[in-house]
């Protein structure tokens, strides 16, 4: 499975088997989560089997996870670009954890995060988490904005656009806002910007991320 197939495959997942993630599997998740930690100076950490995370109190009454066992948190130093670059870095591991045949759900909240256990230096900050395991099931399409709201071009969409903009429109956000939108300001310069509101710098982080894979081509370049 290639990168856009994942993209294509992915949906957010809430509930888990009790299939451990180990092996290769494991092995290859910790790979990626090392080289999006040596590309972006984040701390993206790995926690397996921690039930706690996800259960117990008001939160595991009325979250709609369940039997979450293992999460992915990006944690980082306190700077400007942290939500994007947490976006970014979190969605490509996502990705990569699909093409392993896991399933995921980013979460802002509904996990307790007092429970969950990371190291954050001082300076530093837990940004999001990422539900990770076997799903129940492979989850389920979700309604989309049509491209003329995600993307806009002064003229005729050039093809490497228009793809980076579907595979953009696949992107998982918080609340399925999709507040993000890439604008083509010339031949080959692309602006990537959004509207205020909740957990929006991580949305397009994530929406980013999916442009850059569906426009794979080295024709273009971030503003
Ligand atoms: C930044 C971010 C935060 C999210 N937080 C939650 C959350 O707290 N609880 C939850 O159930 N889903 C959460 N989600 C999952 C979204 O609701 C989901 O991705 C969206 O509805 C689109 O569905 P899809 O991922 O299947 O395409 C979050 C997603 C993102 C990107």
């Amino acid at each position: 499975m290639d990168l856009l197939e994942a993209i294509k495959k992915r949906h957010a997942v809430r509930q888990f088997t009790d299939k451990k993630i180990e092996g290769d599997i494991k092995k290859n998740l910790l790979d990626i989560i090392d080289e999006c930690n040596g590309e972006s100076g984040l701390k993206i950490q790995l926690c397996l089997e921690d039930e706690d995370i996800f259960k117990g109190g008001f939160i595991g009454r009325f979250s709609s996870f369940n039997n979450v066992k293992n999460c992915i948190a990006i944690v980082g130093k306190k700077f400007k670009d942290l939500d994007e670059k947490a976006g970014y870095y979190g969605e490509k591991i996502v990705i990569k954890a699909t093409q392993l045949g896991l399933n995921t759900c980013w979460a802002a909240g509904g996990y307790n995060k007092s429970k969950i256990n990371v190291e954050i230096e001082k300076g530093e900050k837990l940004v999001i988490v990422i539900a990770i395991g076997y799903g129940i099931d492979e989850g389920k399409t979700h309604k989309v904005k049509p491209l003329e709201k995600l993307g806009y071009a002064k003229d005729k969409m050039p093809q490497w656009f228009r793809k980076g903009l579907e595979s953009a429109q696949l992107a998982p956000t918080a609340r399925n806002q999709q507040k993000f939108k890439f604008t083509l300001l010339n031949e080959n310069l692309v602006k990537a910007e959004t509207s205020f509101g909740f957990f929006t710098k991580i949305d397009l982080g994530i929406a980013k991320y999916h442009f850059e894979v569906g426009a794979d081509s080295k024709e273009w370049s971030w503003k």
